[in-house]
């Protein structure tokens, strides 16, 4: 499994379709903290309809995720602890850690996603392409692969 960012080690290759890594500007003014900027078209490739984060991840075995989107592009931070990305386009998988706030993980349309060994400190943060729209989830595992197949939202 590889590890996203943090401290000079080499970048994980994404092997999966429809992602990427992103790297935020930071200024790091330790001991008076660290300062990440993410701009449009700077870092941010869609211009920013929606921004949330999640927190209180407390329980050791949550899953999150479990879906794809037809149409939304996302970045994804983890801006505090660290947790588990796994990602399948319908053919390749992968699973990365995510742990430094300045390195995030495109998740484009077509792209299912799951988050999961959260750290009790982990925030994630995603920023979107898109306003909330249950219609452009696929929260179904076959529907998904179906989708894929037929190279409907290719
Ligand atoms: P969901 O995207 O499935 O969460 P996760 O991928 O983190 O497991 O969303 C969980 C619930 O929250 C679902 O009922 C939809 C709702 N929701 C909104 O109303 N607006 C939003 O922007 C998001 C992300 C979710």
């Amino acid at each position: 499994m590889a590890t996203l960012g943090t401290y000079g080690m080499k970048q994980p290759k994404l092997r999966v379709r429809q992602s990427g890594i992103v790297r935020l500007q930071c200024f790091k003014d330790l001991p008076d903290g660290n300062l990440f900027i993410a701009e449009v078209n700077r870092h941010v490739p869609f211009d920013i309809k929606r921004v949330y984060f999640i927190n209180g991840l407390v329980n050791p075995i949550a899953v999150r995720g479990k879906h794809a989107h037809k149409t939304l592009e996302q970045l994804m931070f983890c801006i505090s602890g660290s947790f588990v990305l796994h990602l399948d386009d319908g053919t390749n998988r992968q699973r990365i850690t995510l742990r430094d706030p300045s390195c995030g993980i495109r998740i484009g349309p077509m792209l299912w996603h799951t988050m999961g060994s959260f750290s009790h400190d982990c925030v994630i943060l995603v920023i979107a392409s898109a306003v909330f729209d249950e219609s452009d989830y696929i929260r179904d595992y076959q529907a998904f692969l179906d989708c894929v197949r037929s190279g409907r939202y290719a």
